[in-house]
């Protein structure tokens, strides 16, 4: 049977999964959930896998649910599910030919039923939320969280309070958190404050609290790297490259990579590679400092975080310690980009036919940086995810491509960013000569 555990070595106190519990009830650290990885057997799991890909059943459909066998146990009419998952890996070389690689292969959980990665987590969180007999949940967000908590919660007919940074949200996330019948509570704050208030209120109330702080998220997030294996025939990759924000994504693909090793399923780790805007870049810094020998650092909080890319404008990420252990064991990097950097490279997805929404496109930004700097090397295989549809945030694209994309960065400073690769939006008279008269072909 699965059981929860501190990851903190000093305690390693567990519990079972049946408690309702975000942080560990001694210390205060992080949980993971644990499984019984001995019984397991790699060739059976991938047969087992790999037929469910032809099932009719919804838990067999699902891309997290397939994958049931490290999942913790649901019974199946308390599985909450949307199909998610089963998204695409796309070939991308115009991206590759930007970055200097000589190819690249994007994931895009942009694709999942409400545009993001968050369904995967979602379906483990709300599905977690029925069996301890939750009625109503709670997150705070940047967008994308909320987005998805409120349709799993309307599926599962539970109610939904998403607390969001005031005037930081992009409007489709906002909208589809609405739509499907959530309360928002908008926060006089930033993200960080919405964290820290949603922990506090959801302590000693019937809330459940659904941030990746909940380790029941992260065991569906880290179907990701399942999903990704299982469609490159079990073929590992040199490097997976993922955005940070509040380190949730790249925790869960670390501990998913290491339960597959584990079991035998795969024989070496990818390389977690984290990237992150410089305006919101705690984990950069931390790393860092790790680099020039300070021993054993902590994550310090960074105030005021700023990125137009809104999904991971946050400055003290919940999930560090996760993901530090991720970073190590695979012998990860971090890396930080520009506002200018990922624009452009968000623009150089949209050219590959693909799109995402602006954090997603801080993964080809770092990569170009890390292959400038010989720290990747153009030979390699490199998957980058993806992690929200290009739909999410139209304002950003369309003042890029128009040429009026602004940033304010902390110190108030305001630029306008170059469209270097904006497409053409060309106006004209109601007329075929106007017309053809500016046609390029
Ligand atoms: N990309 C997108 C599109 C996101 O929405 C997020 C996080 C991230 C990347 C970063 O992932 O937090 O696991 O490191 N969005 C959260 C939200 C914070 O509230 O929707 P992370």
């Amino acid at each position: 049977m699965p059981f929860l555990q501190c990851i903190e070595p000093s305690c390693r106190v567990t519990f079972e999964t049946t408690t309702r519990l975000y942080t560990c009830e001694r210390c205060g650290g992080l949980l993971d959930v644990i499984y019984d990885v001995s019984v397991l057997a790699a060739e059976e799991l991938k047969r087992r896998w790999d037929a469910r890909l032809g099932s009719k059943a919804a838990a067999d459909r699902s891309g997290v649910w397939r994958f049931r066998e490290l999942l913790p146990e649901a019974e199946p009419d308390q599985i909450v599910t949307m199909g998610e998952g089963n998204t695409q890996l796309f070939d991308a070389p115009r991206c590759a030919e930007y970055a200097g690689m000589q190819r690249l292969t994007f994931k895009h959980l942009g694709l999942n039923p409400t545009g993001s990665f968050k369904d995967l987590g979602m379906t483990t969180g709300v599905t977690q939320a029925t069996r301890l007999g939750a009625q109503s949940v709670a997150c705070a967000s940047t967008g994308n969280t909320s987005a998805s908590m409120a349709a799993y919660a309307a599926r599962a007919g539970m109610k939904a309070v998403i607390f969001i940074p005031s005037g930081q949200i992009a409007l489709g996330k906002l909208s589809q958190a609405l739509d499907y019948g959530a309360t928002v509570v908008q926060i006089d704050g930033d993200f960080d404050d919405a964290m820290r208030l949603v922990r506090e209120v959801t302590k000693d109330s019937p809330l459940y609290l659904l941030n990746s702080v909940n380790p029941f998220r992260l065991e569906g997030q880290k179907s990701i790297a399942f999903e990704l294996l299982q469609q490159r025939d079990w073929c590992v990759p040199d490097r997976i490259v993922v955005p940070g924000g509040n380190l949730g994504n790249s925790s869960a693909i670390a501990k998913g990579l290491q339960e597959l090793l584990e079991i035998g399923v795969i024989d070496r780790l990818p390389k977690i590679t984290i990237i992150q805007a410089n305006g919101a870049n705690p984990l950069y810094q931390l790393w860092q400092r790790r680099q020039s020998g300070e021993p054993e650092p902590q994550l310090l909080s960074l105030k005021g975080a700023s990125t137009l890319a809104t999904a991971i404008k946050i400055g003290n990420p919940v999930s560090w310690p996760k993901s530090l252990r991720g970073l190590l064991a695979s012998d990860g990097l971090v890396e930080q980009v520009s506002e200018q950097e990922i624009a452009d490279a968000k623009a150089i997805i949209g050219r590959d036919g693909i799109g995402c929404e602006p954090a997603s496109a801080v993964t080809l930004a770092g990569i170009k940086k890390l292959v400038a700097a010989n720290s990747i090397d153009p030979h390699e295989d490199v998957v980058a995810i993806l992690t929200g549809h290009v739909l999410k945030d139209p304002d950003y694209v369309v003042n890029y491509h128009r040429g009026e994309l602004r940033y304010t960065d902390k110190q108030g400073e305001q630029y306008l960013l170059a469209s270097n690769y904006a497409s053409q939006w060309l106006h004209v008279a109601a007329e075929r000569s106007a017309i053809e008269a500016v046609l390029p072909f």
